[in-house]
């Protein structure tokens, strides 16, 4: 595992929405005001850039596929909803196009702020929005599939393990909670966690300076470590891979 750090995103340099702190990560008032930032330059989820977007399609239609499947495992019983919660949302691009192929899904969705959900609060009924701590959300629905998407990176390990084991909880008896990573660490040597170490001293001093000025932004996992995550908080049946599509994306799932 890795500590990194970020001086932009979405073409947006953090140095002009707020302070940066580089032992302390990203808050959830530090995402509000990145978000309004973001709307303030876009004006619709088609306007993001198209990298970006790509990358967030191919994700949702292997979501898509896996929840199709998973219904018909089920043999898509009675008319029983599917429900589906999304944790740390954003802006909820995947959910859209998640909603858009498979409208009759029960989609909820978890956002530390509010801000970020302006385009996606018209697609749902209120009562499926949790703002807040994951950990808040009410234990009286039970989901088929609970997922985070580009999310564990800025939580920290004891955290994910808590979170993760209230998830499981919160499954149905066929349910699965599937981590999506976009901060996939190949492997971590003793060398390579030296090289690393240097780097981020190299970039403290940069930041101390004023020279280039950096978020703490969270921790790269290697597969190891996804694995022993999901082992700590209780799962088994664990399985794991790359989403074909987007490469760069890992992905692991437990019951
Ligand atoms: C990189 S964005 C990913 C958004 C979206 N899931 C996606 O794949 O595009 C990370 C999101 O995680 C949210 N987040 C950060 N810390 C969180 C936490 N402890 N619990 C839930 N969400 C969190 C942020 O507010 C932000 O919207």
């Amino acid at each position: 595992m890795r500590r990194f750090y970020q001086e932009s995103w979405q073409g947006i340099p953090f140095t002009k929405i707020s302070h940066l702190s580089f032992f302390h990560l990203a808050g959830s008032k530090f995402y509000s005001t990145f978000y309004e930032e973001m709307f303030a330059r876009y004006s619709s989820w088609e306007a993001l850039p198209l990298e970006w977007r790509e990358n967030k399609r191919c994700s949702a239609e292997w979501l898509l596929e896996r929840i199709r499947q998973h219904r018909a495992e089920l043999g898509a019983k009675d008319g029983e909803p599917y429900r589906v919660l999304s944790i740390g949302c954003g802006v909820g691009y995947m959910e859209k196009l998640l909603l858009d192929a498979l409208p009759e899904i029960e989609l909820y969705v978890n956002e530390p702020s509010t801000v970020g959900l302006k385009w996606l609060r018209s697609y749902l009924p209120a009562d499926h929005v949790y703002i807040g701590d994951p950990l808040t959300i009410p234990g009286d629905v039970y989901y088929h599939m609970i997922y985070l998407s580009a999310v564990d990176y800025a939580i920290s390990t004891r955290h994910l393990v808590r979170l993760l084991e209230n998830l499981r909880a919160q499954l149905e008896s066929s349910g699965t909670v599937l981590c999506l990573s976009s901060s996939f660490l190949q492997e971590d040597s003793i060398i390579g966690s030296f090289v690393n170490a240097m780097k981020i001293f190299i970039r403290g001093i940069l930041h101390y300076l004023s020279v280039r000025p950096q978020q703490f932004w969270g921790w790269r996992r290697t597969r190891k470590d996804y694995n022993q995550l999901f082992k700590q908080a209780g799962f088994f049946s664990l399985s794991d891979g790359f989403i074909e599509k987007a490469p760069e994306t890992y992905w692991i799932s437990g019951k």
